[in-house]
């Protein structure tokens, strides 16, 4: 009997938010334009969803330069780049700190992917791998030390096809 209770509960809850939520009237198709903003406001990606974002494409990154991937190795260092962005914009307070990061760290490892060059890359990956570590502590987060993973996360990805840096963001759709 308690069983059957939890059960119908269950299946009632879907019904019972459904309610709520139209109740509340608001929601990105509801409610005054400037409500509809904030809803969606109140879902875009702040640090912590970015921050997983950046954590997959740097280890990525790793991988893809160190087994001579020099192109997909340049495209995550772009898309760590534009995730970067999204943070700057929805949690404008980190913004200087993040912008200092990217040029103390991120340039000089472009620099080393666009020679190709890895005795120069990873000493820099490093360099800026204790930057983010830096910022953490900096900010009270202590706690979430980074750490390169012993494989690559991204295991569909080929990371031994041996490519050139010649990505062209110019030819980007926008
Ligand atoms: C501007 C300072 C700053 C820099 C630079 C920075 N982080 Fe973070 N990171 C944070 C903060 C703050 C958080 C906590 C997120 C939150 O407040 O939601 C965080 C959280 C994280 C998390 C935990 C995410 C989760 O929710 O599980 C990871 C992983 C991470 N960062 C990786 C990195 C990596 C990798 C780099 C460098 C490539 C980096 N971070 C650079 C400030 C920074």
């Amino acid at each position: 009997m308690r069983r059957c209770l939890s059960l119908c509960m269950c299946l009632m809850l879907p019904w019972t938010l459904a309610q709520a939520e139209g109740e509340a009237d608001t929601g990105i198709y509801r409610g005054s334009v400037e409500q509809r903003v904030d809803a969606l406001v109140a879902i875009q990606p702040g640090l912590g969803a970015v921050m997983n974002e950046m954590a997959t494409r740097f280890a990525n990154l790793y991988w893809a330069a160190n087994g001579g991937n020099w192109g997909l190795a340049q495209y995550q260092l772009k898309e760590m780049r534009e995730a970067q962005e999204v943070a700057e914009v929805t949690r404008p307070a980190r913004a200087p700190m993040l912008k200092a990061w990217e040029q103390s760290y991120l340039e000089p490892l472009a620099a080393a992917i666009k020679k190709k060059d890895l005795s120069q890359f990873n000493p820099r990956f490093a360099a800026a791998e204790q930057g983010c570590n830096a910022c953490h502590t900096a900010l009270g987060y202590g706690f979430i030390r980074y750490r390169v993973p012993k494989q690559p996360p991204a295991s569909w990805l080929n990371f031994t096809l041996k490519t050139s840096p010649n990505y062209d963001e110019k030819s980007e759709v926008k």
